[in-house]
């Protein structure tokens, strides 16, 4: 989604803004801009497109020349990609950049047309910036307030006050805003990594607080404009992390850092051999006391709690549903008192599931958060987290997360399991003990796969559709390697559970068709191997991922790969590799923007 980042400070401001903005690539966008104090007065510079648009356009004599503005990527919701969408927003005695929806801007806008305003843009955040001109006599926080008092929906904005030069005003609700605290320069940012070459050190915003940043100095005052003291956050990665580091794309380093992730994020939480989560909020009486537990997620973060469906029944024997958020949200779910709600999300910041996250907890649901951003909203609001220690996630596509939301589903199992007595305990530590493994052995794995991924890449890579097949925890993975294929290579690509495809869909299995079957599960395995077979007597061309002692499998196939003997409960934290590497290179040699695909955004702020 959007990208905001503000600068006051001793360094030329367009040349911070524009790098800020551009550690804020991966969150997609389709325009950009900056608003920057010149001599006093607020110059204006935007364009539809990429950052190399903005900075063409502005040439060496158009290029704002100062020490503090705020800037923009714009990911557009109400209004085209256009210059005159793009932000920010205003005149050059107010200038606004905003990420969020305003919901009642029509209404808004019809009230400042009858008073002689008129727009220009077909923004909802235009009705912001005019709505500031209308309240403004002379007191910038003043009009912050009435105007946030008038506005409903979500919010970060970065404010300049041509009466106030060289300062920044900030404010949120529901979009994450950080201020950046570095030495003789300060920042506000959508995210850390547009900040961290700067600084580390940031508060969060939170609602209903006011930022004023000078060169100097941050204040954080209440809504009745009175001070306040906040935690000073440091962030505990370097600049290297939201750097490529010699890799093509930052998809492929991810999924590269994939063992090391999954090892931060486990070996803390397994001790003396058995799980522990350390969950605050959360005793182990408690959680074996849940009848019930609601999995609510998005997208990727969704698929992993697909995956932690078929584990946690499987293990602890307790009924386990997964939806995803923006359905879960406006369905009037049933949630008894004595359910678990467990959200999933990278970034914590996504509106659905947040949104779900808040209804869990308005029906006295306990509400446990898998989250990656430290301090992100979710996390914030849940009455239990678990963090993943992924690291910063650029890529659009999701990789190292998901494998890292995997195993937080297995230790959530594990533990399960055995607080609720129906795993004995040294099955519980052998299982561990094999959760433990996996970084070297996805390591190894990578590095065996990755040339073969990337050939037959190559051979599919013409296909107009391809079809994902799987059962079981299979067929969970298929939804996410389906999800990754189609979002960065643009090819029409749908997962099935194996056994559903004769309903119907085998009809669409004609000559040549792609099919990658997953087959990694003994017990299924005869099972899905018919089922293969009935695509292949279609003409379908079977790309199959299947365990290393399976029989069979060279005849079922044109193309094969091979995952090593691990326990079938843990397959999906092995298998999901060949298939991140097989959507990424599927999506390089069709020359896609593999980093930054089209219409996507990381963050997902909006319903
Ligand atoms: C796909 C992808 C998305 C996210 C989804 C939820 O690769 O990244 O499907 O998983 O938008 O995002 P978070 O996890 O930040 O809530």
């Amino acid at each position: 989604m959007c990208g905001i980042v503000g600068y006051v400070g001793s360094k030329n401001s367009t040349d911070v803004l524009v790098d800020g903005l551009r550690k804020l690539e991966y969150r997609g966008y389709d325009s950009a801009g900056i608003a920057v104090f010149e001599d006093g007065r607020i110059k204006i510079e935007k364009s539809k497109g990429r950052l190399d648009d903005l900075e063409n356009k502005m040439g060496l004599y158009n290029r704002p020349n100062g020490h503090c503005g705020i800037g923009h990527t714009r990911w557009a919701t109400h209004g085209e990609p256009s210059d005159v969408n793009s932000h920010p927003h205003g005149n050059e005695r107010i200038s606004i950049v905003h990420n969020g929806i305003i919901e009642n801007y029509l209404q808004i806008k019809e009230k400042l047309e009858s008073k002689g305003y008129v727009f220009e843009s077909e923004t909802d955040t235009e009705s912001i910036a005019k709505l500031l001109d209308y309240y403004y006599h002379g007191d910038p926080i003043e009009t912050i307030r009435r105007v946030l008092g008038t506005i409903e929906g979500s919010y970060a904005l970065g404010i300049l006050f041509r009466d106030f030069p060289d300062r920044i005003f900030a404010v949120r609700k529901e979009s994450p805003l950080i201020v950046g605290v570095g030495k003789d320069e300060n920042f506000i940012a959508s995210d850390v990594p547009a900040i961290i070459k700067y600084t580390k050190d940031y508060y969060l915003l939170e609602e209903n607080e006011i930022a004023l940043l000078t060169e100097q100095e941050v204040k954080i005052l209440d809504i009745d404009g009175e001070p306040i003291q906040k935690e000073l956050h440091t962030a505990n990665w370097d600049i290297e992390a939201a750097e490529k580091g010699g890799y093509p794309h930052f998809m492929i380093k991810e999924i590269h850092e994939q063992p090391t992730a999954i090892k931060n994020t486990v070996s803390p939480r397994i001790q003396n051999g058995l799980p522990n989560l350390g969950l605050e909020n959360l005793t182990d009486e408690r959680l074996a006391s849940f009848d019930r537990i609601h999995i609510v997620a998005c997208g990727t973060a969704m698929h992993a709690g697909m995956v932690g469906k078929y584990v946690i029944e499987r293990l602890a024997r307790v009924p386990v549903e997964v939806e995803v958020a923006s359905e879960f949200r406006y369905r009037d779910p049933i949630l008894g008192k004595n359910d678990l709600a467990v959200i999933i999300s990278q970034s914590g910041e996504t509106a659905d599931t947040l949104a779900a996250l808040r209804l869990a907890k308005e029906r006295g649901v306990h509400t446990l958060a898998v989250v990656n951003v430290v301090g992100s909203s979710i996390a914030r609001e849940a009455d239990s987290v678990c963090y993943t220690w992924a690291g910063p996630e650029i890529a659009v596509a999701s990789t190292k997360a998901y494998s890292v939301q995997l195993s937080v589903m297995y230790l959530l199992a594990f533990q399960l399991a055995l607080v609720r007595k129906t795993v004995e305990p040294d099955q519980i530590q052998t299982l561990c003990s094999q959760l433990l493994d996996i970084p070297a052995q996805l390591e190894k794995l990578l590095h065996e796969v990755e040339d073969e991924c990337q050939y037959y890449a190559s051979k599919f890579q013409n296909a107009k559709d391809l079809f994902f097949i799987g059962r079981g925890v299979d067929y969970a993975l298929s939804l996410e390697g389906s999800l990754k294929l189609k979002e960065i290579s643009y090819i029409h690509s749908e997962a099935y559970a194996a056994g559903e495809l004769k309903h119907g869909t085998i009809s669409l299995i004609t000559d040549d068709i792609p099919v990658i079957a997953l087959a990694t599960q003994k017990a299924l395995y005869e099972k899905t191997i018919s089922n293969i077979k009935e695509v292949k007597a279609r003409g379908a061309k079977v790309l199959l991922v299947c365990r290393e002692d399976s029989n069979l499998a060279g005849e079922l196939s044109e193309y094969l790969i091979k995952i090593p003997l691990i326990p079938d409960i843990l397959m999906p934290m092995l298998s999901i590799a060949p298939l991140q590497l097989f959507a990424y290179y599927t999506s390089v040699l069709r020359g896609c923007d593999v980093d930054k695909p089209r219409n996507l955004a990381k963050s997902v702020t909006v319903e």
